[in-house]
């Protein structure tokens, strides 16, 4: 028999998901766990969520079932992903501490990604020390579960590499080779990142400018009725642009329909097409594709004492796992005094 490969991914609970998520990775994922080619683990990382939320752990706390229900909705499967909540995982921690030591503080300050963050949010010298070992901590995630596949966005690549080095470091320095070097699994090249409704590169939260999954249809009719389109089409007999115009932006990346969608642009560019009716067909398009999603998000809803239940037997499945890891490494480092 072959064995399987096996995917660890998650997401920070800081609020609801996005379509830009589901567009980065959610989408990804549940493919992969349907392809039945994988062990499947999708983790819930609210401790990374914590190391710049310390002080408003109720936002974690509420954020957990949102991104579960967004979960649901997409189509992870519990009865064929474990899902799990990273902090009722304890041997995580102890990974981490064991990484920690493999790692220079200089390493974790170059690490791009974490670099960006630590500018975006303003953290100038007062960086949570949390906050800048967290590729550590994710880099336990991974290891725990030994997982070689890691389906998540761009921005991500530069934990995989610092993951591999830490692996390659702790197999080198313990001699052994019980931890698994992961690798990235991206979205195909351009259709990784959905810009948000306003035109900025990014969909998010704190710039005000993203449908949610849990988005009603009016919010996401009001939204798509509020999208950049292109400034200087006043008239509808205008030619207008559709580069940079987030209506056809969007069209690209969710309407299957590519001829109907070449036709539509071909059309706006000449003049004669409105903002109002092509935000109309765009709002239908998305209807298609999120308004089931919505649907499956609203039934999960109704029972929120069960969809704890599902995170809690997730989450014990997941702890054997990684207990499991963990002995092997203390074994490897040789802190298995009391063995027999
Ligand atoms: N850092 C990831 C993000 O911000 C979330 C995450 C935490 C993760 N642990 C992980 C992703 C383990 C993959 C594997 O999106």
């Amino acid at each position: 028999m072959m064995t399987k490969k096996t995917i660890l991914t998650g997401d920070r609970p800081t609020g609801k998901l996005h379509i830009g998520h589901y567009l980065g990775s959610l989408k990804n994922r549940v493919a992969l766990q349907n392809s039945g080619e994988y062990n499947t683990y999708v983790m819930i990382a609210d401790m990374q969520a914590l190391t710049d939320n310390a002080r408003n752990p109720e936002k974690i706390r509420n954020s957990l079932i949102q991104v579960a229900l967004d979960y649901l909705a997409v189509g992870i499967d519990p009865a064929k992903s474990t899902i799990l909540v990273q902090s009722q995982i304890p041997a995580l921690n102890e990974l981490t501490m064991y990484y920690l030591d493999l790692v220079t503080v200089s390493r974790l300050e170059r690490n791009p990604t974490v670099k960006a963050e630590i500018k975006q949010k303003n953290f100038d010298q007062s960086i949570p020390a949390g906050f800048l070992v967290y590729p550590v901590s994710q880099t336990a995630d991974i290891t725990a579960f030994k997982a070689d596949t890691i389906p998540v966005g761009d921005d991500q690549e530069p934990m995989m590499e610092q993951a591999r080095e830490i692996v390659r470091t702790f197999n080198n320095t313990y001699n052994t080779d019980i931890l698994v070097e992961p690798k990235g699994y991206f979205p195909p090249k351009g259709q990784g990142r959905l810009p948000g409704l306003d035109g900025n590169a990014k969909m998010s939260k704190s710039l005000n400018n993203a449908i949610y999954l849990a988005d009603s249809a009016d919010e996401l009719r009001s939204k798509v009725m509020s999208m950049y389109t292109d400034p200087n089409h006043i008239h509808v007999d205008d030619p207008g642009q559709v580069e940079g115009n987030m209506v056809f932006t969007y069209l690209d990346v969710f309407d299957p329909d590519k001829k109907k969608v070449a036709e539509l642009k071909a059309q706006y560019q000449h003049g004669g097409l409105g903002d109002v009716k092509i935000k109309r067909y765009l709002n239908e398009v998305l209807e298609a594709e999120f308004g089931p999603i919505r649907q499956r998000r609203e039934a999960y809803a109704k029972d929120i004492p069960a969809v704890y239940e599902m995170l809690q037997a997730g989450s014990a499945k997941a702890n054997e796992v990684a207990e499991q890891t963990l002995q092997e490494v203390r074994d490897a480092i040789g802190l298995n005094y009391f063995k027999a």
